[in-house]
């Protein structure tokens, strides 16, 4: 059944365990990550970020979508998860990743979202603020849950780039959910998103012990998250350099420190960067076996030379690389 995030994090908060939070680049993926937590008997994340949404509505180049190719994209992917998702035993989440704007909220929406991220992490406090709370009177009433972001995570964010990280203050954490009501908040305590984040990592758990203290303290409640979590597997990394990719620089966060993340109140873990790479590694996989299918520039050539061939591998089992 298709819920909101609120219920699944309460019941991880309750239980004392995160649950993973996916990122569908593409349509497709959508059925392996609702079958993959079906076995696991586990709740079910899924999120599309605000350009995959764009990509996902047809847009080649992820970086420029309108909000027309974003709202196409949320209906999609809303369908899917719809489709996969409704009749499943598992509570199923549909959440925007960093949204940007008021915009990309009502895109999301529309397009059969449960529950909404807004970014507004690089805004001065106050202006977080009221963008947060715009989405949270817009949201709430359709049933809909807000994830808000406080703190800024080096590296690269969607929209977002910044060469350094601001750790999130627990006492400003405190104002921004008494005055935004968010059912979610992303903190910044030493995680990154991408794949380069530094060798041997120590998060500073002392932070969201921080924050949830004082938000105890103040009567108050909110799950946090840990946007940056990829643990940038090396085996796949060494398999895509392998087949001719050039990854350098590439570090994850140890399983270690997510682990001891969670009895410090992080109930939601964000992964994208590790999907992405086993894409990429299997899509350099089938280059090498298909040489010909190299021969088209755009990635809809690629589906198209696929589809074409009907002995070839089902196209749709392989998602648009990002980066390497
Ligand atoms: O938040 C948006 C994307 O998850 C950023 O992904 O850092 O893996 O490129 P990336
Ligand atoms: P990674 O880049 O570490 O996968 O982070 C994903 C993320 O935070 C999506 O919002
Ligand atoms: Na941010
Ligand atoms: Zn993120």
């Amino acid at each position: 059944m298709l819920v909101p995030l609120k219920p699944v994090l309460d019941a991880a908060r309750k239980g004392g365990y995160a649950q993973g939070a996916f990122n569908v680049n593409a349509v497709c993926q959508a059925k392996a990550v609702i079958e993959a937590h079906e076995t696991l008997r586990s709740a079910a994340i899924l999120q599309g970020a605000d350009l995959a949404n764009a990509f996902m509505g047809g847009r080649a180049d992820f970086a420029n979508g309108t909000v027309k190719d974003k709202i196409a994209g949320a209906k999609n992917i809303g369908d899917a998860v719809k489709k996969y998702g409704e009749d499943s035993p598992i509570p199923v989440v549909l959440h925007l990743d960093h949204g940007r704007d008021m915009e990309s909220v009502k895109a999301a929406i529309a397009g059969g979202y449960t529950s909404v991220m807004i970014d507004g992490s690089s805004l001065p406090f106050e202006e977080n603020i009221e963008l947060t709370r715009e989405v949270v009177k817009y949201a709430h009433p359709r049933g809909v849950s807000v994830e808000g972001e406080l703190g800024v995570l080096a590296g690269v964010e969607d929209h977002v780039f910044a060469a350094s990280s601001t750790y999130t203050n627990p006492l400003s954490a405190v104002d921004f959910v008494r005055k935004t009501k968010v059912d979610a908040l992303a903190i910044s305590y030493g995680t990154m998103h991408g794949p380069s984040k530094g060798k041997d990592v120590k998060l500073r758990r002392e932070i969201p012990i921080a924050v949830r203290e004082c938000l105890a303290h103040e009567g108050l409640d909110c799950a946090l998250v840990s946007h940056g979590s990829s643990t940038v597997p090396r085996y796949i990394v060494d398999e895509i350099n392998e087949l001719g990719g050039n990854i350098q620089n590439a570090y994850g966060i140890s399983l270690t420190e997510l682990k001891a993340a969670i009895p410090a109140g992080i109930n939601k873990i964000n992964i994208d960067t590790d999907i992405r790479l086993a894409v990429t590694r299997n899509m350099r996989e089938l280059f090498a076996k298909r040489p010909e299918l190299q021969k088209s520039e755009s990635i809809g050539g690629v589906y198209k030379l696929l589809l074409e061939h009907p002995e070839n591998p089902d196209p749709r089992a392989f998602l648009p690389p990002v980066f390497d």
